[in-house]
């Protein structure tokens, strides 16, 4: 270690003396460096930026993070707090991998979460974080972050994951063979040639392992070779052979120049060896910083010298993990205590103790010290200001892309529309032989009726069965989105197109076998106006629903409230009430005019009245025209065009749409800001009772009286 430590930084000095010449000559050619120039670069990453060293000039691109003093609060539900981070100083360098490690709970995902600009709403940060010493904001693509699950589509195979997500990002200019290129060469690397072809798989396809997941995942993020990379747990899942080839790529990426930090979980001692530093954390407290080599020596001078034939790594866990005193006190009771290692430092003093000592002998340390001043130092040089990063590629390229892999998924997925087309036509099947050859008589005025509401009512309300498949789609888009794969935008349009041909193929093939069966209005046109009008109200309540997913990602709950508002809106749809009848405030206006139900039904009911004659109830009395009825028992207003009413739907489509957008921004923005303004009140809310509690206790007001007379002439 000590010699790749030696040879790591004499390499380092090299990379610097390099970059300080080139800097001075780019200086003096009134611009900055090159990136190819910089040396060091893998064959992949030379491939990635040639292009890119080509046409534009940039500065130094590594990035140097720093954070100092962090802490990171959270407000719990009863008001209380729990400070999770306490006062952390540290700091990444390019060139070097960082190890988070510490027991279960200890913050390594908060310190990432923290750094990567992602905290819950509830969590509030102080201390200060500094990228090449300036302050920045890390999400939405400045840094990678391959958080700690998995969301990827179950029904693209690994490679052609890693294509699509290639093409979304890498600039359009770029050959597909070089892309290529670059995509095969991240699947060597991460190790996943041979399931390469698998699907990822979901709820009803089996897919790749967790591991292989886990390793696509990675590959993902290190595609585009970011200059700055999180990690949570990559080689959580994974054997020890492929943790070490993951470690080592990672490692490979660090040598390039980037910079890597990553928690783990029990690393074996050759991947333990492949990182440069360590971060030990215990209960939201450093224990330790600094090389990962000199770790060893420095839980010796501590007190806590690693046992022979123990792992390092295994060994300072132990140190830092209150659980240990459980599992120990269950072993005493059992046969193991006896062949309990005699040399174990841990063996006459608990954990807390351990910890304690361990937290203060840190403080007092070199390390420290160390850590501090070079933090201070990279806080004063003011660096590079690094572009947003993320995607390279145009809006134009990220958007067919998208569409194009959004319609593979659900060309695919049985569960996304497939099982919708089964359902609609079995359903419009019982519909059409319910209604079959509905007629002319006097009963069938209202049973007409009663089947367009049906279809545009219930029939639409089955959409509904798409929500799951749009819930899974959301978590990928929010995982892309916060690192920058591309835009709301172009994840909106792409959505919209996909979806397109599958809703045309469900709503015109139901549409026609019911338009046939029931022998609804006769005629092109009025055939045309019924499946356009299914068409535009199953497509504004997919956009409906879609909108209520961008808000409340969770299928039960989207349900539910998707549920809710069309049972509300189909009892304003004229059907339940007539029109007239609904109560006019709130009811009529606006609810019924917000209602696509109301006005599919509107237009459908002309569409099949107008210009029909129908028997009155007895033989004798006149026969009854389409228009009548609509004016008198059906209450529609027939001087509005049928077409007008369709119009209205499909403008419905693009503000649900919009909606959608819209919702998406807002979860972006302004309800991160509203739940930690509502955390900061609740938090306020419970420090001014406990106040109050205190000041009421009789006790210590008892105390406060007793103990004034008591104070010293001379004290104030
Ligand atoms: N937003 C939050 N609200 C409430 N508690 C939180 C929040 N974020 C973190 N915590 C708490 O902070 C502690 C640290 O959580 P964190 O997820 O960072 O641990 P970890 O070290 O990553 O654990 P693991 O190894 O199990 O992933 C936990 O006790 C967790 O419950
Ligand atoms: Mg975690």
């Amino acid at each position: 270690m000590n010699k790749a430590g030696a040879g790591t930084a004499k390499e380092a000095a090299a990379v610097g003396q390099v970059k300080a010449e080139l800097e001075d000559a780019g200086k003096a050619a009134g611009r900055a460096v090159a990136v190819a120039a910089a040396p060091a670069l893998s064959p992949l990453s030379e491939t990635l930026w040639r292009e890119k060293a080509a046409v534009e000039f940039l500065g130094d691109v590594s990035a140097r993070l720093a954070w100092r003093d962090l802490t990171v609060t959270v407000a719990l539900g009863s008001g209380d707090t729990q400070t999770v981070l306490e006062a952390l100083t540290g700091y990444a360098e390019p060139g070097t991998i960082t190890a988070l490690m510490g027991p279960s709970g200890s913050g390594k995902s908060t310190l990432l979460d923290a750094l990567a600009g992602r905290l819950a709403a509830n969590a509030f940060l102080s201390g200060t974080i500094l990228l090449n010493g300036r302050k920045a904001n890390l999400s939405f693509g400045a840094a990678a972050y391959v958080t700690q699950d998995d969301n990827l589509i179950g029904t693209l195979t690994v490679r052609e994951t890693i294509s699509y997500s290639a093409r979304l990002r890498l600039p359009d200019n770029m050959p597909m063979d070089e892309k290529r290129a670059l995509v095969e060469g991240t699947i060597v690397e991460m190790g996943l040639q041979d399931c390469a072809d698998t699907v990822i798989g979901n709820w009803h396809l089996r897919g790749v392992s967790g591991g292989e997941k886990r390793r696509v995942s990675i590959a993902l993020e290190i595609l585009m070779r970011p200059r700055l990379l999180f990690l949570d747990e990559p080689t959580s899942g994974l054997d020890s052979a492929s943790a070490f080839f993951v470690t080592q790529t990672l490692r490979g990426l660090a040598r390039d120049g980037r910079t890597v930090i990553a928690s783990i979980h029990q690393p074996s001692s050759e991947v333990f060896e492949l990182f440069d530093r360590l971060y030990l954390l215990s209960g939201g407290k450093t224990v330790y910083f600094g090389q990962a080599s000199e770790a060893c020596e420095f839980f010796a001078q501590a007190g806590f010298p690693c046992p022979p034939l123990r792992n390092p790594s295994d060994h300072f866990l132990r140190c830092i993990n209150r659980d240990f005193d459980k599992v120990k006190a269950t072993l005493k009771g059992s046969m193991k205590m006896r062949f309990e290692r005699s040399d174990d430092p841990l063996e006459h003093i608990t954990t807390s103790d351990a910890i304690r000592r361990l937290f203060s002998y840190y403080q007092h340390s070199q390390h420290y010290l160390t850590a501090r001043q070079k933090v201070d130092e990279m806080a004063r040089v003011k660096g590079t200001v690094l572009d947003a990063g993320g995607s390279q590629a145009s809006f134009g390229m990220q958007a067919v892309t998208l569409t194009k892999r959004s319609f593979v998924n659900m060309s695919r997925d049985f569960g996304y529309y497939w099982l919708r087309l089964v359902i609609y036509i079995v359903v419009t099947v019982c519909i059409g032989s319910i209604y079959l050859n509905v007629g002319t008589k006097y009963n069938s005025i209202l049973a007409r009726g009663a089947c367009a509401s049906f279809i545009f009512g219930f029939v639409t309300f089955m959409s509904i069965g798409g929500f799951p498949s749009f819930v899974e789609d959301m978590k990928v888009f929010q995982r892309e989105r916060l690192n920058g794969h591309y835009g709301v935008l172009a994840f909106v349009i792409s959505n919209t197109l996909s979806a397109m041909p599958f809703l045309i193929l469900i709503t015109f093939l139901s549409g026609t076998l019911c338009y046939f069966m029931v022998r609804l209005h006769p005629g092109f046109m009025h055939y045309l106006f019924f499946v356009l009008c299914l068409y535009a109200s199953v497509t504004v309540v997919e956009s409906l629903m879609m909108a209520i997913a961008s808000i409340i990602p969770n299928f039960l709950m989207g349900i539910i409230i998707g549920a809710g508002i069309q049972g509300i809106f189909m009892l304003v749809s004229g059907y339940f009430r007539l029109p007239h009848d609904i109560p006019k405030p709130f009811w009529r206006y606006p609810m019924s005019y917000i209602s696509f139900h109301y006005w599919a039904l509107q237009g459908q009911y002309q569409n099949d009245l107008v210009g029909l004659v129908f028997d009155n109830q007895d033989e004798e009395l006149p026969k009854i025209p389409g228009e009548y009825i609509l004016e008198n028992v059906f209450q529609i207003d027939v001087s509005r065009s049928k077409w007008l009413d369709l119009s209205v739907l499909f403008g419905m489509i693009v503000i649900y749409r919009l909606l959608f957008f819209a919702m998406i921004k807002v979860s972006e923005d302004v309800t991160p800001w509203v739940r930690g303004y509502i955390a900061r009140r609740r938090v306020q809310h419970r420090r001014r009772e406990a106040e109050l509690a205190m000041v009421r206790t009789p006790s210590l007001r008892g105390y406060v009286v007793d103990a004034a007379p008591e104070l010293p002439a001379d004290r104030p």
